[in-house]
Formats: structure tokens, sequence, C-alpha cells
């Protein structure tokens, strides 16, 4: 859209900086999909409701879709790119794997980071800690067993350490 002045919006986004310049209107989710190309933030319904599009930014869940880019100015947002290193899983990644924690893995971006959340929090949650933790997460394929399963796996293996 001509006429609209952009504002140019600086991040760092897993470790890096990165800045783009946006409308004002632009999603978070859109900045980091369609400016940066991280397309494991996933969009499921656009109104805040499933958390396909969950990052953490500055440590806490939040859902990119329901915030503009500018407000995230300066902030440090971790997607599900950014869980893995030097190739190896992040442990809730790799408990989402072992226990099936996922199906068609749409919502499974905003899942992991749900979860990674939660153990930042707590390393021993309890059951009804796990569900709240992961209560803002929508799952269509799994009926959820497998889930609470992955994460149970996840914070057994991060309490270890
Ligand atoms: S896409 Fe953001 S909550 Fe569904
Ligand atoms: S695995 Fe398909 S929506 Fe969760």
């Amino acid at each position: 859209m001509s006429g609209v002045e952009k504002i140019l919006v600086h991040v760092r986004v897993n470790g890096e900086p990165r800045e783009a310049l946006v409308e004002p209107r632009t999603l978070l989710v859109e900045l980091l999909r369609e400016h940066f190309n991280l397309t494991g933030t996933h969009i499921g319904c656009d109104t805040t409701y499933c958390g396909a599009c969950t990052v953490l930014l500055n440590g806490r869940t939040t859902k990119s879709c329901t915030m503009f880019a500018p407000m995230a100015e300066g902030g440090e947002i971790i997607t599900v790119e950014g869980l893995s290193k030097d190739g190896e899983l992040h442990p809730v990644q790799q408990a989402f794997a072992e226990c099936h924690g996922l199906q068609c893995g749409f919502c499974t971006p905003g899942l992991l980071l749900s979860t990674v959340h939660l153990l930042s929090k707590t390393r021993k949650p309890s059951e009804k800690e796990i569900r709240k933790g992961i209560a803002g997460n929508t799952c269509r394929c799994t009926g959820y067993q497998n889930i609470l399963k992955a994460v149970r796996a996840a914070a057994a293996e991060m309490g270890k350490s």
C-alpha cells in the first residue's frame, strides 16, 4: 500500500540481530515468516485461539499473530528454528519425537515453545502445571495423550541436568 509510512523494526531472533522495514499493521508472525523467512512459526487461526504462532518474546510465550511487529522493537525472540543447537535437537523436540507427540505437526512449533517456557520456570511440573502450560495450544490431531507424555518425558530428561 502506498502512502503508509513504514517503520524500521530491530529485534534479535534466535540470537541474531535482524531488522526489517514494515508497515505499522504488520503482525509479528508476518515479520518472522515473510520478512525473515522463519516459516516454522505457523498461522492457524489469526484470532489468538490456536497457539500455532507461539514464540518466546523476552522469555515469555507470545502469540505472534496477536502483536504488531513494531511492538516487539528491541525484543529477543526465540522461534522453533532456534531450539536445536549444532544439529542436535533440543530435549523438548527429542521428547516429542520419541513420544510421538505430533501427527501433522502444524501445532508442534507452538507446543514446543510453550513446553520450553514451562520447563524454564519449573523442571518438575505437576500434571496440573503441564496442562496449564500448554492450555493455549490447540492440537487438532493427536488427542493430547502423547503430547502430555512428551512434556513429562522432556521434564524428566531436563530435570537430570
Ligand atoms: S495463529 Fe496465533 S493463536 Fe492461532
Ligand atoms: S499434530 Fe496436527 S494439529 Fe497437532
